[in-house]
């Protein structure tokens, strides 16, 4: 089983498919300048089935993909399929822009896929369009109603909530929960991806960030219960407001550290295994793969240097020029 220096067992796999995306999220990715990898850089679906084969010996049960944008990696659907027939595996999830979700929900279904995290980070259709520069938001509601009808439960939302720009929506995004039953969460703009100027319109750097604290005050007169975190163990603190359908997280990457109960290794787009998000020590398996080495070795090494905690309150990650779309967020 692996299990890190700190007695954490290691039972998640976050797997960031590409580092593309079809939209260009402000405080993900600058609209310009981006240097891509190349195609042979990304693992194969047969080399990924490989990597979460040997994960699943140590323990891995669940693997979520992430990007860039997952959904426009053109072996998707094989990839679910071929993870979600590796009999230890018990969820195959995935966390999407939502934009090409609507055709792909049911074969992704039908595939093995289990539940849809999905970003929206704004109500109107012209500020949606401006912070992910150019998305439709049409798109990702029929995109939620897709997986609704597939039952992909259950469904979450993501937010990441930056002043100036959607903070002010808080209580309208909260307000989605009370008829359905959807766990919309609430999360710090992190400084990893995109933390330099956003250009015209967009507030500086240092005005960005809303604690959590912030965002919950924001909400006080809800009077919001503690709840356990709907499935996943996951970074979020759950509440519910009274008889709603849905429940409310908060997700404090900066602040509150969640690392204690951290569960994860992260598989990058380029096929390196990354102990933590927010520290750079990586350890390819490309080249393993690639010669048929056993990957476990690898697994062990990885496994052995995750950190105790991070704290990006104190400091920038040291590459945060990785992107957060090769890492998988
Ligand atoms: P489940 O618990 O499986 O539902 O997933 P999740 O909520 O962890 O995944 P998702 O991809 O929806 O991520 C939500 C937010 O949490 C994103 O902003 C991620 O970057 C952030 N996040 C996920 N895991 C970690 C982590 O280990 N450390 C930090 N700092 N942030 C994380
Ligand atoms: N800070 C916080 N969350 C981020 N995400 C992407 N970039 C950042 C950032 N800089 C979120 C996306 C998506 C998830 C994978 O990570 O909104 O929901
Ligand atoms: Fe694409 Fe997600 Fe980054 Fe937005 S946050 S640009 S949807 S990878």
């Amino acid at each position: 089983m692996f299990i890190d220096p700190f007695g954490r067992a290691i039972t998640y796999l976050r797997i960031s498919l590409t580092d593309r995306c079809n939209l260009r999220c402000v405080y993900c990715m600058p609209q310009e300048g981006l240097q891509w990898q190349s195609r042979a850089s990304q693992l194969s679906a047969e080399e990924i089935a490989r990597v979460v084969k040997s994960a699943a010996r140590g323990g891995v049960t669940r693997v979520r993909l992430t990007g860039g944008e997952p959904l426009v990696h053109p072996h998707i659907v094989e990839i679910v399929r071929r993870i979600a027939s590796i009999p230890a595996i018990e969820e195959v999830s995935l966390t999407t822009n939502a934009i090409l979700l609507e055709r792909l929900t049911q074969p992704l279904a039908d595939a093995g896929l289990k539940r849809v995290n999905i970003s929206l980070d704004s109500l109107d259709a012209d500020k949606f369009r401006r912070i992910t520069r150019g998305g439709d938001i049409d798109r990702v509601w029929r995109g939620i109603a897709a997986a609704e009808r597939a039952r992909l439960a259950p469904l979450k939302l993501n937010t990441v909530i930056v002043r100036g720009l959607n903070a002010d929506e808080l209580p309208a995004l909260a307000r989605l929960t009370m008829e359905n039953d959807w766990h919309v969460r609430f999360i710090e703009v992190m400084p990893i991806g995109n933390a330099q100027d956003w250009g015209e319109g967009f507030p500086a750097p240092s005005e960005r960030c809303v604690s959590v604290h912030e965002m919950k005050a924001q909400l006080e007169t809800w009077n919001l219960e503690p709840e356990t975190s709907p499935f996943g163990n996951g970074p979020a603190r759950t509440y519910r407001i009274p008889n709603a359908l849905g429940t409310i997280g908060f997700i404090s990457p900066l602040g509150e550290h969640f690392c204690q109960n951290c569960n994860r290794l992260r598989l990058t787009s380029d096929g390196r295994l990354r102990s933590c998000l927010v520290i750079p020590n990586e350890i390819s398996l490309r080249d393993a793969l690639r010669s048929g080495q056993p990957l476990e070795p690898f697994f062990e090494q990885a496994i052995a240097q995750k950190p105790e905690h991070h704290d990006m309150l104190v400091a920038t990650p040291a590459d945060s020029q990785r992107g957060m779309s090769q890492i998988g967020g």
